[in-house]
């Protein structure tokens, strides 16, 4: 029973490996390597922090590189861990609702996990101090709390005098969506004020003001979802700097019946501190407009991306002109697609300058408000630069307050740079998208941004985007899917150190740290690496290691090779490798009517296998039939015959690179003297007669050596019968009559078996299936002649 389980688990394991290999040649959105997390384990290029066993449950988190630690808070708990190894040396702040507040959330109805002190905004308040604020059982609470060096024993401690009521600095709900940015001590905030989530509100709070949204707006705001901010700056004056908040809305269409959801961007001056007479603690410089991500469908349709699952806000330099990355989602029922858009401030400032937007009522379309506007120009912000002469937003004319009031959208909508998305996943049925972060890394040819994007079943796809202009085409190139936790769960956050080239991905099971790159996995060629097209990668004659940006290693950097743009390893590496040099050589031998299995799996997932069989007449391509197939696993005979017999080829082509993996003997025995060999054997004998099947020992299977090259003899094991005859079935292979009566020949039945298998079961094998997240599967050996 136990082994009927796995073995249906095998085979559906298998299925997934194959269908896969077959379909995804035209869709680059397939990853070129794949790593599991035992693998990213096994290079050292990972480590996770949990909990002891408990649910950690991010809610946010933030870097602090001065301090060197990175901070978690999560439900009951406030984590402070190593930036270097968050496993080692971590600390923890316990700040759990009091009993009595845990009674009186469930008095009003609450269920007890909700009642819990879930802490939601982490914010730097100044160099030795966090600003903290947690649910607090539907009774929100903020404090401050002490962080910093302090020899071995780290400062980190809750300031108990501090704890004061967090209404308005944070929600009540633990699922409720906020989002907040801490600027000049100054926290500004996007948020559901009250209990009962009626109250969505952009604020800003310092120890003596309070400004914020109207109440009961929905001109302003209708139904937020809260999902990003950032303050930045227009220019020099900081006096003009904006506060800008990405949030989606849901607005009722023109005939009331239908609710949309649109993405917007909002922004406030950073000084607002509201009117005098009217707005009074309220914005007098709020204005939004919709952020736009589509693309065009053959049938003349957009399909629109209207919901924001994040948002990245990649700074540059001067910090004026950061780069926008928004991932969205349809909001359809039906079909769940994915897309990143990316918004230059430039665009975002054209649209905020451009006309207001206008409708005599809800039910009429919106169109460009065409009279006067009064000065200063509604939503600018009170400085030098603006010229008028208001030291403060309390001096400006009520005309300009009444018209910001009544007119908060723009007309115009902000379109992402080369007006579509830099990445999409439209298939239905794929993972879902939940975080992005990006960064931005020069290479030989030019600047790229490598997006890190999460999803919902622990994995991060590192990818890059490339523009052709000449097409107005967008690459996408999946370098790498990352595995960063064992159990599947939803990424909840990514953060991403520039500084220390590391990933800090958060969910419910942890929070693991990924190291962005690993040259050398890509192998020690020229042309591994160049095909590998990974901005951070370039061949140094050596080997493939990290490219340093230009002015760190600059003397060195004339000998790196690097194709990011086209990864032409034909042209870059010409000369420098020689092909067919370093490539495995094997001897496998098969029983003539049984079933073979030629096994060679390159690293790259998006190289192209061919097979070429060679032998007294010349050279030829297997291209495979009822009776030779040709799997993601390697070549698969079903009857060895034996004309098979000769020499097989395993190349790749890659990029139009081609590469010879591997070249193995076929040596085809016939069925009667392997028969003969079984019945006469007995012990050491009976092994030592069989042992040619088993071919020669195996390559090691280190991922940091290579490609991956593994050649299993002949019959599989006994376990594997049944996964066998499912898998003949699946790939359609005869009736099911023949299937079986096939599976029973192949494997006579042979108590001298068990043995045996142990001795044979290929390393190799066994951790392929560890890899597919098969963990107790090594006593099926991988591949033995039954002896
Ligand atoms: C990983 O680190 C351990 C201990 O630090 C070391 O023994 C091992 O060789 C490393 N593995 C790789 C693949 O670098
Ligand atoms: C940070 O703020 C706290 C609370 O107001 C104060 O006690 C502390 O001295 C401040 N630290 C610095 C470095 O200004
Ligand atoms: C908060 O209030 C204190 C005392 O009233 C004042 O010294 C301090 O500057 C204020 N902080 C901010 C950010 O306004
Ligand atoms: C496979 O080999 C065994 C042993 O030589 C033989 O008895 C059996 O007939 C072969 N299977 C098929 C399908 O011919």
């Amino acid at each position: 029973m136990e082994e009927c389980v796995r073995t249906v688990y095998l085979t559906l394991m298998l299925l997934c490996v194959v269908l896969p290999g077959t379909a995804h040649t035209a869709n680059s959105l397939y990853p070129r390597i794949r790593l599991s997390h035992t693998e990213l384990w096994q290079l050292n290029r990972t480590w996770v922090f949990q909990a002891h066993g408990r649910s950690l449950q991010p809610h946010t988190m933030m870097l602090d590189e001065g301090h060197e630690r990175l901070y978690v808070g999560a439900r009951n708990t406030l984590f402070s861990l190593s930036l270097d190894q968050v496993n080692t040396h971590h600390r923890e702040i316990q700040w759990a609702s009091t009993d009595s507040q845990i009674e009186e959330c469930l008095m009003k109805g609450r269920e007890k996990l909700e009642c819990a002190n879930y802490i939601k905004v982490l914010q730097r308040y100044n160099h030795t101090h966090l600003l903290v604020c947690g649910t607090g059982a539907f009774n929100p609470v903020c404090s401050l709390v002490r962080v910093g060096h302090s020899g071995q024993d780290r400062l980190f401690a809750l300031e108990e005098d501090s704890v004061t009521s967090g209404r308005g600095r944070c929600p009540f709900d633990p699922n409720s969506p906020c989002t907040s940015t801490l600027s000049r001590g100054e926290l500004y905030i996007g948020l559901y004020t009250d209990y009962w989530e009626n109250d969505g509100a952009l604020c800003r709070l310092n120890n003596q003001t309070y400004t914020r949204t109207e109440r009961d707006d929905r001109q302003q705001l209708s139904e937020p979802k809260f999902v990003g901010s950032a303050v930045i700056p227009d220019n020099d004056d900081s006096n003009d700097d904006k506060v800008y908040f990405f949030f989606t809305e849901r607005e009722a269409d023109a005939e009331g019946l239908n609710k949309a959801v649109y993405t917007r961007v909002g922004r406030v001056c950073a000084n607002d501190v509201g009117g005098q007479r009217m707005l009074v603690n309220r914005w007098s410089s709020f204005l939004k407009t919709r952020l736009i991500c589509s693309v065009a469908g053959q049938n003349g349709i957009d399909t629109h991306f209207d919901d924001l699952e994040d948002v990245f806000v990649l700074k540059n330099k001067d910090g004026k002109n950061p780069e926008i990355f928004g991932l969205f989602s349809t909001t359809s029922a039906v079909f769940k697609g994915y897309a990143v858009c990316v918004y230059s401030m430039e665009d975002i400032r054209a649209a905020f300058n451009g006309p207001f937007a206008y409708r005599d009522r809800p039910e009429h379309r919106w169109s460009p408000y065409e009279d006067r506007v009064p000065y200063p120009r509604p939503g600018s912000c009170a400085s030098k630069v603006n010229g008028g002469g208001f030291s403060s937003s309390k001096e400006f004319p009520d005309e300009v307050l009444r018209f910001v009031r009544s007119h908060p959208v723009m007309y115009r909508p902000v379109r992402p740079q080369h007006h579509q998305p830099v990445l999409l996943q439209t298939e239905p049925g794929r993972r879902k998208l939940t975080q992005i972060a990006v960064d931005r890394v020069q290479a030989q040819d030019g600047n790229y941004h490598v997006l890190y994007i999460g999803t919902d079943d622990s994995v991060v796809l590192k990818v890059i985007t490339i523009y052709n202009k000449d097409t107005d085409t967008m690459e996408e190139v999946l370098l790498e899917e990352l595995q960063v936790f064992k159990e599947s769960a939803p990424i909840r956050e990514i953060i991403i150190s520039s500084k220390r080239q590391q990933l800090y991905v958060g969910s419910e099971v942890g929070v693991a740290q990924v190291r962005l790159h690993q040259c050398d996995l890509y192998g020690s060629e020229c042309a591994d690496c160049c095909l590998a097209r990974d901005p951070y990668c370039a061949w140094d004659g050596l080997t493939c290691s990290r490219l340093y940006p230009a002015g760190v290693h600059t003397k060195s950097r004339r000998f790196r090779r690097q194709d990011v743009r086209h990864g032409n390893a034909v042209q870059l590496c010409n000369g420098l490798q020689i092909d067919g040099e370093g490539s495995e050589e094997k001897l496998v031998y098969g029983v003539q009517s049984n079933s073979t299995l030629l096994e060679c799996v390159p690293r790259s997932l998006q190289a192209k296998v061919l097979w070429f069989f060679q032998n007294g007449e010349g050279r030829r391509e297997v291209r495979g039939d009822e009776r030779v197939i040709l799997i993601s696993h390697g070549l698969l005979f079903l009857h060895v015959r034996s004309s098979d017999a000769g020499l097989y080829v395993c190349q790749t082509v890659e990029h139009g690179y081609v590469n010879t993996l591997l070249r193995v003997t076929l040596h085809v025995l016939r069925g009667e003297r392997v028969e003969s060999t079984i019945h006469s054997s007995s012990g050491e004998e009976g092994e030592k007669a069989a042992a040619p099947c088993h071919s020669s020992p195996d390559p090691p299977l280190d991922p940091s050596l290579g490609p991956k090259v593994l050649v299993p003899a002949s019959t599989p094991g006994r376990h594997s019968r049944q996964w066998y005859k499912e898998f003949l079935q699946l790939i359609g292979y005869g009736d099911a009559q023949r299937v079986a009566e096939y599976c029973e020949k192949v494997w006579c039945t042979d108590k001298k078996r068990k043995k045996t298998k142990k001795k044979y079961a290929a390393p190799g094998g066994e951790k392929r299936r560890k890899e597919r997240g098969e963990e107790n599967s090594n006593r099926a050996p991988r591949h033995t002649l039954d002896n």
